[in-house]
């Protein structure tokens, strides 16, 4: 197990957010890349790809399963891709860190496998359930033992998986994307139905490698036996960490704030919708011309300060905004009136609490809110306080305290906040070119 170091921040109040941003790869799509590049046949070229601990997390993991795996750049990887059936045991647990979306991916990657795996990670990811993932894959015939529903999670590998027709008790595109990886080596058809549309990255970068996939409503199936060709990933920056600055120039952007090449597949993009309806500019100019279903929409995007209005969230945008929810609570705290989000209850179980944990921020700041059992109720004031946040070891609380700054009215001091790293590694640097003044303690 490992345990992340304890750092700080201090976030001096009030700055002015201007100028051109490149935001780092997208860690969803980069997860996925090194993934199914590793089980394609021939190489895989990754550009764009997030140099980030989760991300590096799986790629540990695959090299200690037998991928060679090499980085001519530090955003360049070249997977050697070895087949569905090419993997080798790891002589030990795989430690996948932080990083939920690798040890719940690899659980439909390995469950098929010849050979037995265990899976650990730091002390956030223990807590973490993965028996939403365990149980469609053991009603597969999966052979995978929890600890109470939490990891290590010990898979015995049974080759012999079997097709399900899998309804999603929750939208969540990790046990989507679990099951279907799962599939690929199954007998039959593997069908997962969602109760509301979830990321769809790994449908569409399956289609990238030649599997072929349906979708009809809510429905993607695929026939297992299917086979991955190796190919060439370009990862967009990430929307869920372009995300602090699109909130950050909404607050407080000197003319506008332009972040280039973000991706923008429309199950990813919720927070824009959100913070239109609050009275935000923000524009949308897309790179990528034609809807293709194997590939994912770029565009730049530009963002001018605006007068927020609180609003009522509605439900349906809550699994579109999912990681953005943090920063979206800034927002809300910054805006004028009332804002309600409920449905929310899959934030209690992130990297922390994250309705507990941004409660207790906004707490600190002064601000007026009350925690729900699955959302927030905020009251908006045009300026915060300042104090001190604990950010529990969350990247997304303390990144989103950190936009908070500029409107405090004292500095803002985050507390642990070296999982940053996991996904957005170059924030303070990117943060302080923008205008946030931000410094480690
Ligand atoms: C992710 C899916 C989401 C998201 C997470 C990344 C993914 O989780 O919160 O940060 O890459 O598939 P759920 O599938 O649990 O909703």
């Amino acid at each position: 197990m490992t345990a992340a170091p304890r750092s700080a921040w201090r976030v001096a109040p009030g700055g002015v957010i201007s100028g051109t941003l490149t935001i780092p790869g997208d860690k969803s799509i980069s997860h996925r890349a090194l993934m199914l590049g590793a089980l394609a046949e021939g190489d895989t070229h990754i550009s764009g790809f997030l140099a980030g601990e989760d991300c590096l997390a799986t790629a540990r993991a695959l090299e200690a399963l037998g991928v060679r795996l090499e980085r001519p750049a530090a955003t360049d990887v070249l997977v050697h891709g070895v087949g569905r059936a090419g993997l080798e045991a790891a002589a030990s647990a795989l430690d996948m860190g932080n990083a939920g979306t690798a040890m719940r991916l690899m659980m439909g990657v390995l469950a098929p496998q010849r050979f037995d795996s265990t899976l650990i990670g730091d002390e956030s990811l223990m807590r973490r359930p993965m028996e939403r993932v365990a149980a469609p894959l053991q009603m597969m015939g999966a052979r995978i033992h929890t600890h109470a529903g939490r990891p290590p999670v010990e898979i015995q590998g049974t080759p012999q998986l079997r097709a399900i027709h899998y309804s999603l008790p929750v939208a969540s595109a990790q046990v989507k994307s679990a099951v279907l990886l799962a599939g690929l080596a199954a007998a039959g058809r593997t069908r997962v139905t969602e109760p509301h549309p979830s990321r769809d990255h790994t449908e569409r970068m399956l289609r990238a490698f030649g599997v072929e996939l349906t979708q009809s409503g809510r429905t993607i199936a695929l026939e297992g036996g299917q086979r991955l060709r190796g190919t060439a990933v370009a990862v967009p920056a990430d929307f869920s960490s372009a995300a602090f600055f699109i909130v950050a120039a909404c607050l407080a952007a000197e003319r506008s704030l332009l972040l280039s090449n973000v991706g923008v597949n429309p199950t990813r993009t919720g927070l824009i919708s959100l913070l239109r309806r609050m009275g935000a500019d923000i524009r949308v100019h897309p790179r990528t011309v034609a809807e293709d279903p194997g590939v994912e929409p770029v565009a730049d995007v530009e963002v001018h300060r605006s007068a927020l209005r609180g609003i009522t969230v509605p439900e349906a945008l809550v699994p579109l905004s999912i990681d953005e929810l943090p920063v979206f609570f800034v927002a809300a705290a910054c805006a004028s009136g009332e804002t309600l989000v409920r449905g929310a209850l899959e934030l209690r179980v992130k990297e922390s609490d994250r309705l507990a944990t941004m409660a207790a921020g906004l707490a600190a700041l002064g601000v007026e809110h009350q925690l729900l059992p699955d959302g927030l109720w905020i009251r908006g004031s045009g300026t915060l306080g300042g104090g001190r946040v604990d950010s529990c070891g969350d990247h997304r609380v303390a990144m989103a305290f950190a936009v908070a700054a500029l409107r405090a009215r004292t500095a803002i001091e985050i507390t642990d906040v070296a999982n940053v790293a996991t996904s957005f590694p170059q924030f303070e640097r990117t943060a302080r070119a923008a205008g946030i003044v931000i410094e480690a303690l």
